[in-house]
This record gives C-alpha cells, structure tokens and sequence, in this order.
C-alpha cells in the first residue's frame, strides 16, 4: 500500500512532526495548498515587484525557496517565468520532504531537496549562488519528543 512517505527514502517520521497519516491528505497537504493561495492572493504576487524589477536581466535566474514545504511557490513561480520566457534554476529546500510531491509532478527546472536551513555550516555549494531567497510561513518543526 503507497502511504504518504513512501517516495522518500530512509524517511524517519518519528523525527518530524506530520499530521497523522490517516488524515495526511486531507490535512497537510490541502493547509499547505490553501495557505499558499490565501497568500499569494492576498499579497497580490508571487514575487515581489520590486525584487522581480531588480533581476530582470539575470538569466538564468537562480532562485531558492527556504522550508518549501511541498514546493508550490516554486512550481507557480515556474509557470509566471515560463510565461516571461525567463529561463530559471529553483530550489526548493526543507527539512521534512513529507511534504514533496513525487519526482513526475514538480516541473523540470523545479528541484527539491532535504536540508536543515538552520544547519551550520550550510553546505558550501550552496552559498552565494542564489539572485533571489525566499521563505514564507516558516514554522518549526521540532522532532518529537520521547
Ligand atoms: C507552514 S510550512 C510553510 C511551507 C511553505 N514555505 C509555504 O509557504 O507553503 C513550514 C515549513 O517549514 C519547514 N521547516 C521547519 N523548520 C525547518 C528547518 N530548520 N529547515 C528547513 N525547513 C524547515 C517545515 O518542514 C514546513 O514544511
């Protein structure tokens, strides 16, 4: 039977909090969807205006996305840049990839990986490479306590 983890490998659920599998679906990913529409629809933007204007001519455009949660903000973000003919390498990074959709759905120029972006040291490779970081309803998530 395919359960809500099963595409992350060595994925140790004990160590983050997740709403219950049972209702996996219908709770966490549905609250990560809507909160993200509420605010991208409240905002008005997906990124914002002033930041956009300031990278208009950086290709590729080199974008990370801190605890991404299930990476919808990258993924609409691909579809806005698309449309600009803005070619562009997103990703998106998070601590728990519960949340990931499987690798078929993000699309092409969107990666996700796990990483603790409290970590230090950060990893090296990922250090000033980035024209544009953004985060959004960061919320810890702490391991469970026994
Ligand atoms: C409320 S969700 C927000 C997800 C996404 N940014 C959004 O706006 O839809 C908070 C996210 O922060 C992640 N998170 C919490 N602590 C983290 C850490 N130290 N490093 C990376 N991600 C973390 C959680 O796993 C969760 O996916």
């Amino acid at each position: 039977m395919t359960t809500p983890s099963s595409h992350v490998n060595g994925y140790d659920q004990s160590k983050h909090w997740a709403a219950p599998a049972r209702n996996f679906r219908s709770s966490a990913r549905l609250h990560l969807q809507l909160q993200h529409l509420l605010m991208r629809n409240t905002l008005g933007y997906l990124l914002e205006p002033t930041v956009e204007k300031s990278v208009a001519n950086t290709r590729p455009l080199k974008v990370a996305d801190l605890a991404c949660g299930n990476g919808i903000w990258l993924t609409e973000l691909h579809s806005h840049l698309a449309r600009n003919n803005v070619s562009a390498q997103l990703d998106g990074f998070d601590i728990n990839p519960i949340y990931f959709p499987q690798a078929a759905y993000p699309p092409s120029t969107v990666s996700l990986k796990q990483l603790d972006i409290l970590a230090k040291p950060l990893p090296n490779e990922l250090t000033c490479i980035y024209d544009v970081v953004h985060f959004g309803l960061l919320v810890a998530s702490s391991p469970a306590q026994t």
